[in-house]
């Protein structure tokens, strides 16, 4: 195995222990690698005003890939009031890392696999086995927004229809992010054996923006006779993968629509203590339980470390590493059938460190 280079971004919360626990697992399972700290989170929101300094970008340009835990962010009102005296004053905003390293590399995939494991007690349904393929660039995501409509929008007759105080957030969706989003959707499904893909939008109401997504849907649909095709619009999509979750197989949506379906699936399979995504582009990812940096649980040794170690899993298979990947989603579903070692959501009480030694045991 060659040694990689990882870029190795704890952040807030419990993102250090979370990250501790899957670099336990990755070390047993054989995994090499040069981990490389980088400086990420709320700390250099107060004292640089970056929660993701250009020294952290330029560390990742030189990396492999990387691994990301969890962030703290807070309201506007709050961030400003948090940030270093000297740095107050000069239109600072806070910007959320993740989406920012999501954007500023391009990692358009975001691949959120939903897998009911055998005997977790947490499972809606059991044999839930989907994949949601986020588009992760543009839609709702762009940041562009204004607390209310700008002079200069008024000279088109449309934005007359906006009272003037109103607040606006742009949605910006293209042809071209539409198409890569939903073409590495098949891709998987192929890849993968994988019988359908579902495309979501609500193109009945959203004309514009869902229109062009639907279109380019289809388009390459139409390339890949061998996978089903449908479409639903997302309010139904929400209803029907509670009815039937087994229904579904591949689901490839726009950002904001991916962002809220892809928690509703993680809970069919156990919530957010099973929830993992990469952020994929074409040449580098970064991979992350999808939860966020619990606060009132850092250092309490607490959290269900096993999201972390799930997208431990997939950093490894994406390096192409498909052994040791292999090894750890085995190890992790043999400890979660067994049940003898649970954390507190699965209603049991070995803690973060004592569910990644039972998986690093396992793998070993
Ligand atoms: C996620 C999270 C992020 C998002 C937040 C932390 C900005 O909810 O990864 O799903 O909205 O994308
Ligand atoms: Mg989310």
């Amino acid at each position: 195995m060659r040694k990689y280079r990882v870029a190795w971004l704890p952040g807030d919360g419990v993102g250090k222990e979370v990250c501790d626990a899957a670099r336990l697992v990755l070390d047993a399972a054989g995994f090499e690698a040069d981990y490389l700290d980088g400086d990420i989170g709320w700390e250099f929101w107060r004292t640089e005003g970056d929660a993701l300094p250009p020294r952290t970008l330029d560390q990742l340009r030189s990396t492999d890939c990387a691994f990301f835990g969890a962030i703290t962010s807070k309201p506007v009102a709050e961030a400003a009031r948090e940030l270093a005296p000297e740095l107050r004053g000069q239109g600072l905003t806070y910007r959320s890392p993740i989406v920012r390293m999501r954007q500023v590399l391009d990692l358009y995939i975001c691949l959120r696999p939903c897998r009911a494991f055998r005997g977790n007690p947490l499972n809606y349904r059991e044999d839930i086995d989907l994949v949601v393929f986020r588009e992760n660039t543009e839609g709702m995501y762009i940041g562009v927004e204004f607390p209310k409509v700008p002079e200069s929008f008024r000279a088109e007759p449309a934005m007359k229809r906006i009272p003037v105080d109103a607040a606006i957030s742009i949605r910006s969706v293209t042809r071209e992010a539409s198409r890569r989003i939903v073409e590495a959707a098949f891709q998987y499904a192929v890849k993968n054996g994988r019988r359908k893909v579902t495309a979501v939008h609500k193109a009945n109401v959203l004309r514009a923006t869902c229109g062009v997504f639907l279109e380019a849907a289809q388009e390459v649909a139409a390339r890949y006779p061998e996978i089903q095709f449908d479409t639903a619009n997302v309010d139904a999509m929400g209803m029907w993968l509670l009815k039937n979750p087994r229904n579904y197989d591949v689901i490839v949506t726009t950002n904001l629509f991916g962002d809220i379906l892809s928690d509703l699936c993680a809970q069919l399979v156990g919530g957010m203590g099973f929830a993992y995504s990469g952020n994929i582009g074409e040449k580098y990812a970064v991979f992350e339980p999808t939860h966020g940096s619990a606060p009132k649980y850092a250092g309490l040794n607490k959290v269900n470390p096993l999201a972390t170690i799930l997208a431990a899993k997939m950093m490894v298979e994406w390096l192409g590493e498909t052994e040791v990947a292999r090894n750890i989603e085995g190890a992790v579903a043999d400890v979660i059938e067994r049940g003898a070692v649970r954390t507190y959501d699965m209603g049991g009480e070995a803690g973060t460190v004592e569910m990644a030694r039972a998986v690093a045991a396992e793998v070993g």
